[in-house]
């Protein structure tokens, strides 16, 4: 009986882990030119929200300086330019942190940009990087041409680059980290490289008219697809949520639960 209550409470315990879990929005911040720090003077950067390359509808850019949080188009440096897109205006702005956000709260992941009215700044990506792939990192200085400068990664030097570049070749998620860099005189700003997992490659090519075949299975696809897991709503993760929120939000279920656990035990 007592190890039946503890199983009960158990899974009541990981569903609400469970529905807590943020879910996986595929919505995402775009951000060009994909650099984390500006100088101040610049021209812009713009900002939109997009969903598999698309625009998503819906979605607004918002960002966070110090405690306010504005939405796209609330401050003059902020701008909106059409349905789509946001701007950045380099030549007044001071930077903060973006995302996208729907009108139910639901959020992307946040992106962290810095304006300078320093001499030296360093692009790194602000979008985050595949892993495998080669990522450039650049000091620039405000004016002059690139020099040889010291990379260094949360504080530790990485290497130098004569002319004031260094490549990370194959990154890998131990690569995540606070980047800065120097030259004999200035030191850059830090920001932070994010790492992630290429997502899962497209489906096989479909004709559009006329195929009564179901939709396409990966067959023959060898490697273990990581990122597939994290596709939204496959039916076995959607019967377990809606298990989940009966269990979680239905008090009467959970006592039916428990009642006939108690009767079964009894027999
Ligand atoms: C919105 O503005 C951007 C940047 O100026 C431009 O590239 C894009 O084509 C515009 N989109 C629409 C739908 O007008
Ligand atoms: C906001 O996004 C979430 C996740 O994509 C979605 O479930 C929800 O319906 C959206 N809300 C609106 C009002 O579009
Ligand atoms: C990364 O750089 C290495 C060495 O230059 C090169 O062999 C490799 O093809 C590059 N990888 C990608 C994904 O560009
Ligand atoms: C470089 O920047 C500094 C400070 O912004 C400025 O005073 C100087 O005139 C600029 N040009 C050169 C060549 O140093």
């Amino acid at each position: 009986m007592m190890k039946m209550l503890m199983i009960v409470l158990l899974l009541h315990g990981v569903c609400v882990l469970l529905l807590s879990a943020p879910t996986v929005s595929a919505v995402s911040l775009y951000v060009s030119p994909n650099h984390q720090q500006f100088f101040k003077g610049d021209r812009y950067v713009s900002l939109s929200c997009v969903d598999d390359g698309q625009t998503a509808d819906g979605w607004t850019v918002k960002r966070t300086r110090g405690v306010s949080t504005e939405g796209c188009g609330a401050a003059a440096d902020f701008r909106r330019v059409n349905n789509s897109f946001c701007v950045l205006d380099l030549s007044v702005s001071s930077g903060g942190s973006f995302w996208c956000e729907n009108s139910s709260g639901q959020k992307s992941d946040e992106v962290s940009i810095a304006v300078s009215e320093k001499q030296l700044i360093l692009e790194i990506p602000a979008l985050p990087v595949n892993t495998g792939s080669n990522v450039t990192l650049l000091c620039k200085p405000r004016n002059g041409s690139a020099k040889k400068s010291y990379f260094f990664k949360d504080e530790v030097k990485l290497g130098d680059g004569p002319e004031g570049k260094l490549i990370l070749h194959n990154v890998q998620q131990s690569d995540e980290g606070l980047y800065s860099c120097s030259t004999v005189i200035h030191q850059s700003p830090q920001s932070r490289l994010k790492v992630k997992e290429p997502p899962p490659p497209p489906p096989p090519h479909t004709t559009i008219m006329y195929t009564p075949s179901p939709s396409p299975s990966p067959s023959g696809n060898t490697e273990p697809s990581a990122s597939s897991s994290l596709r939204p709503r496959s039916p076995s993760v959607s019967v377990l949520r809606l298990f989940c929120h009966l269990l979680v939000f239905c008090p009467y279920f959970i006592s039916t639960i428990l009642l006939l656990l108690i009767c079964c035990s009894r027999k």
